[in-house]
């Protein structure tokens, strides 16, 4: 069913000095975005491009942040999900739902403009997983 890995999600509290580190070690300076605030998501985003796929850097923005509860959890930051991505975000909902698994609300549009919904962790060995369709 899921096929390329669209993106990890990384919480920070500081996104600028999360984007400096990658900037200053790993990526180059044009494999990073620009940081883009999301208030709809409750997020500012930055995005590193690896080629085959992206990290999707979120820090916590405004009052009710998806994000929130977990940097409480984890002051330092860390891998917040993985997405991957379906060609029927439907079908895949009806038979994980079908099967047993949570999905967690209603599929919705996500920060690209493409239809997700998210599964819950505890159903995915502690890994909250992100599922996104692109066609
Ligand atoms: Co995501």
């Amino acid at each position: 069913m899921i096929g390329r890995l669209n993106h990890v999600a990384i919480a920070t509290a500081d996104i600028e000095a999360s984007a400096a580190l990658y900037k200053n070690t790993l990526a180059s300076e044009d494999q990073v975005s620009a940081p883009k605030q999301l208030p709809e998501h409750g997020v500012t985003t930055v995005f590193i491009d690896t080629g085959n796929s992206k990290i999707e850097l979120l820090e916590p923005l405004g009052d009710n942040s998806p994000i929130a509860a977990f940097l409480e959890r984890n002051p330092a930051g860390g891998v917040h999900h993985l997405c991957f991505e379906v060609e029927d975000l439907e079908s895949a909902v009806n038979k994980l739902t079908a099967e047993g698994y949570r999905v967690l609300g209603k599929p919705k549009i996500g920060a690209h403009g493409l239809p997700v919904v998210f599964l819950h962790p505890k159903d995915f060995g502690g890994v909250l997983m992100e599922l996104e369709q692109v066609s």
